[in-house]
């Protein structure tokens, strides 16, 4: 049954049908991560900050994380029927409130009340979704943007206005394949009733530059500190690439790759604001960039965070670690893994609800499944105890036409070493958790 109402963050919200956090996740709204001194998370938004300094950029690190759905999709321009929009991908407070997937929901807010020429938001966002170490359904963006003002540049011209901001920054020599033209008619248009193709191709310039001089600054960062972990370490030279990318509230719009250790990362969208929101926003004279930046995953890489888990440990073993780094961002070092503990799996098999059609043949209700309220109920039961959830095997009955799934849940804690019946007790609320929240039968 719904509560009422919840309480997040001291605050009171009406709940309806459509809520759907779960207790373990309102319970960790209030950590915070991008705002504990030392943190990983924290460390990480300070090296990229220090890339974007003020005043050009203004820094807003407590936007509430409760937003409305206008502002988390509808301001963006997301279709109705945007997958995201799904209460299965989604945390929903009510029909029209939710826990922010992206710090993208703070763009318009953030451009209407025009502080700056810049910013940057960092905040922790939730998403429903898989089990495994590099996902965990609460983790920080950050997003920046930079625009300028058609009113305010000389003589009105946008394009040399950004081109000479561009020639003030930095230079690197890193290797940087752009192999795409700098618009593509289908998939990655000029915005041309807004923007002239040199505008456009002034501004993605800047952000382009911008944006490599934060992977540099980043990958310099983690490779310094690979080498003091073990001076064997090899470094190979760093490579990025642009690659075309589609996002609902830029065009053009790309993404970024690096190639670190071996494999080529995803590390971030951006792309040219689309002009509707400066519209919206009550700012229609100004035009620019906008990127988004997972921190998670960069903190994981930076200091080699073999699981996302960690970064919510209250375990000294972990935190102590980064003591001092906030004051001194040079003396950044690996995480040195303490003993791992072992770990066991549970295997649970089980049929989804079935329902009687009318010529008597039975057929599984798969209408209503989905994976991610499995990863959940297994979340809220079992906590952060689990490393991940596999599906291993999935088949149709020949004669009832009934579905099977099977699932591999992996336990392992990340401060002390479970026994048998503990690990077997976790496993029978688990599985009594699914029957009861949706209706399965154990086979
Ligand atoms: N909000 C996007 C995401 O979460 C990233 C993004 C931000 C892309 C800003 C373009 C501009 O994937």
């Amino acid at each position: 049954a719904t509560p009422a109402q919840t309480e997040i963050n001291g605050k009171t919200y009406q709940t309806d049908s459509w809520f759907n956090v779960p207790t373990n996740i309102i319970d960790k709204v209030p950590r915070r991560l991008h705002l504990q001194k030392d943190h990983p998370v924290y460390i990480t938004r300070q090296i990229i900050e220090s890339v974007f300094p003020a005043p050009t950029y203004k820094y807003h690190n407590d936007y509430n994380p409760v937003v409305t759905t206008y502002q988390n999709f509808d301001s963006l321009g997301f279709a109705k029927d945007h997958p995201g929009r799904a209460k299965s991908d989604t945390y929903y407070v009510n029909h029209n409130t939710l826990l922010r997937t992206h710090t993208s929901a703070h763009q318009a807010e953030t451009f209407r009340a025009n502080l700056s020429d810049g910013y940057l938001i960092s905040a922790d966002v939730y998403r429903r979704d898989e089990i495994d170490r590099s996902h965990y359904p609460i983790f920080h963006q950050m997003e920046g943007a930079h625009s300028w003002d058609r009113t305010k540049v000389p003589n009105g011209d946008v394009a040399a206005a950004v081109w000479s901001d561009v020639e003030k920054l930095p230079k690197h020599s890193v290797e940087v394949r752009d192999p795409n033209p700098p618009f593509h008619r289908e998939r990655n248009p000029l915005q041309a009733d807004h923007h002239s193709a040199a505008e456009a191709e002034a501004i993605a310039a800047h952000l382009k530059r911008s944006l490599e001089l934060m992977v540099v600054e980043i990958f310099t960062r983690a490779k310094a500190a690979a080498k003091r972990a073990d001076p064997d370490y090899v470094d190979e030279p760093l490579q990025v690439r642009w690659v075309e990318a589609y996002f609902p509230f830029t065009s053009p719009s790309w993404e970024l790759e690096v190639y670190y250790d071996g494999d080529w990362l995803e590390c971030l969208g951006c792309g040219v604001v689309k002009q509707d929101l400066y519209i919206n926003a009550g700012v229609p004279n100004q035009l620019g960039w906008a990127f988004g930046i997972g921190l998670d995953r960069i903190a994981m890489l930076l200091f080699k965070i073999p699981d996302i888990r960690l970064f919510w440990s209250q375990d000294e073993r972990f935190l102590n670690q980064f003591k001092g780094i906030s004051d001194n961002l040079d003396s950044l070092k690996r995480f040195a893994p303490f003993s791992k503990y072992p770990g066991c799996y549970r295997d649970v098999s089980f049929w989804l609800r079935s329902t009687s059609s009318a010529g008597g043949s039975t057929k599984a209700n798969v209408h209503d499944f989905h994976e991610n309220d499995v990863m959940e109920i297994v979340r809220s039961v079992a906590g952060d105890v689990v490393e991940d959830v596999k599906l291993f095997d999935e088949f149709t009955h020949p004669k009832t036409g009934r579905k099977s799934m099977s699932y591999r849940i992996n336990y392992r804690s990340l401060e002390r070493t479970f026994t048998a019946a503990e690990v077997n007790k976790i496993q029978s609320g688990v599985e009594n958790a699914l029957v009861r929240n949706l209706g399965i039968e154990i086979r």
